[in-house]
């Protein structure tokens, strides 16, 4: 991955690379570009600005840059800037000098507008190349060790203050990817703190809890599962206290099983390598708190990341096995597979104990079933509080990291109740992810709280304009915008 700069400057024509211009259905190109090269190919091509059109000419006549690309922006009603800065990106490829006009026609986009091109531009020429060494790069000797995107606009200094801040959340979002691209010999829950711990150079108070402290705590539920592992357990705790000195904060909790074998109730071979991804809720929770902090959010909030390994061993738990959570509530382990909700039940009782937060969010890659009934554009939305689903839903679809709630209620619950404990930590056949809801329901007592299954979108992504895959990082911008929009300032 080439290193990328972007900067803004005030609008003019460069004289050599590629120029990028933005052409909508209803706007004509800015009348300086009059070339009959490039008025020839857009004939040809029939171009008109629809979303998904384009035109790509090399020297056009008339023009002194090297490559002019018209990129359809569609309809101003549906105009999103921030997919159309990755649609952007993917059309300049690996070009090293590239000029952005940030303007429709003779019309120059409002700031936050261009700032929201070049995050788009920065999402998309994301990828996890590193473990890519020369020999099998492609393009290798083609691409340039560094790209320099300028955007032209009207007011540079403007445009630039409002890209810091999503350059903030951008940051997030990379962190959250790479740590679900990540393999899990190289990131166990001991590596995966040290990566919460990092977060103090942006003024985040960082706690990490040992096994020994968890037991202590009593957290026999998330230390059962993480018992199969040689790699011990951690929980990491990250505030970010921006807001006013006695206002208590909003909480994040996030699903961290470096690698999910599922335990004696093991996992069939195929496809086991996408588990290592079983980390993403609380990539995105380490994201959003990075992304947060770097934008000096006017906002408290705590985060907290369960790190365990669900592994096969001598020493796993099994089926049967009756553990004690934190909260003493008991539960009867009959598929050690179902691990997520366990390490989540002890983390979620104690944040809502130690730091009694206005409302809890947790996020987990939590079931194949929730896969089964939304696919893989949409999250499961699972919430006790109707405020608290409406707040983050339309967080959801202002940033197109996308919710969809689900029912709840006792029919559901009641297919946890255990004969030899309190629960047991699988429902029957039917409504996998909303019994999966319910086991989490009964750790938060009566605080608002929101649970998000992302295991159809935080990992395994299909490609999007902002995204080249697998690791989307789901989770970053809807919780960064959940905050601005309801807990800020
Ligand atoms: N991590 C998995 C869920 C998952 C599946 C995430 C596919 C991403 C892609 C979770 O721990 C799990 O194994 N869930 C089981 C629960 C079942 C045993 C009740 C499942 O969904 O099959
Ligand atoms: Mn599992
Ligand atoms: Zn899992």
């Amino acid at each position: 991955m080439p290193t990328l700069s972007l900067s803004f400057a005030k609008a003019a024509l460069p004289k050599s690379g590629t120029l990028v211009v933005l052409v909508g259905d209803d706007s004509a190109l800015p009348a300086s570009l009059s070339s009959p090269s490039l008025s020839r190919a857009i004939t040809l091509k029939k171009f008109a600005g629809k979303s998904g059109s384009s035109v790509d000419v090399l020297g056009p006549e008339g023009i002194a840059a090297d490559r002019v690309i018209l990129i359809g922006a569609g309809a101003a009603s549906d105009r999103d800037h921030v997919n159309l800065g990755g649609k952007i990106a993917a059309a300049f490829g690996s070009d090293a000098t590239v000029t952005v006009l940030a303007q429709m026609g003779e019309a120059v986009l409002e700031p936050h507008q261009a700032a929201e091109l070049a995050f788009g531009v920065r999402l998309r020429t994301y990828a996890f190349d590193k473990y890519k060494t020369k020999a099998t790069r492609k393009d290798e000797d083609a691409a340039p060790k560094a790209q320099a995107v300028t955007f032209a606009v009207a007011n540079a200094a403007a445009t630039k203050k409002a890209f810091a801040e999503l350059d903030a959340v951008a940051d997030g979002v990379v962190l959250a990817r790479d740590l679900v691209n990540e393999p899990a010999n190289v990131l166990g829950p001991v590596e995966f703190a040290a990566e919460a711990q990092k977060l103090e150079a942006l003024g985040v108070k960082v706690t990490i809890l040992t096994e020994k402290e968890m037991k202590k705590l009593g957290m026999g539920a998330l230390l059962g599962v993480a018992q199969g592992s040689v790699r011990p357990a951690r929980l990491a705790i990250m505030e970010w206290m921006g807001g006013k000195s006695k206002e208590k904060p909003v909480a994040f909790i996030g699903k961290g099983v470096v690698f999910d074998t599922g335990g004696v109730s093991i996992k069939p071979a195929a496809g086991m390598e996408d588990m290592k991804g079983d980390m993403g809720g609380a990539a995105a929770v380490i994201g959003v708190i990075k992304a947060l902090a770097g934008r000096k959010a006017k906002a408290n909030v705590v985060g907290a990341i369960g790190l365990v390994e669900n592994m096969v061993d001598g020493n796993a738990q099994r089926p049967g096995d009756i553990v004690i959570s934190m909260s003493g509530q008991t539960i009867e382990v009959l598929n050690t597979d179902a691990e997520g909700r366990l390490v989540l039940a002890d983390v979620l009782h104690h944040i809502n104990k130690a730091y009694e937060p206005k409302l809890m969010v947790n996020l987990a890659t939590l079931t194949g079933a929730i896969m089964v009934a939304l696919g893989q554009s949409h999250a499961g939305l699972f919430s006790n509080d109707d405020a608290l689903a409406d707040g983050l839903a339309k967080a959801g679809t202002a940033t197109g990291e996308k919710l969809w709630r689900m029912p709840m209620g006792s029919e559901y619950d009641k297919l946890i109740d255990s004969k030899n404990a309190d629960m047991k930590n699988i429902g029957g056949r039917f409504g996998g992810a909303i019994t999966a809801a319910q086991f989490l329901k009964r750790f938060v007592g009566e605080t608002p709280w929101a649970h998000l299954d992302i295991a159809g979108t935080a990992m395994g992504s299909p490609s999007s304009d902002i995204s080249s895959g697998w690791a989307s990082g789901f989770g970053v911008r809807l919780l960064d915008r959940f905050v601005r929009d309801n807990h800020e300032g």
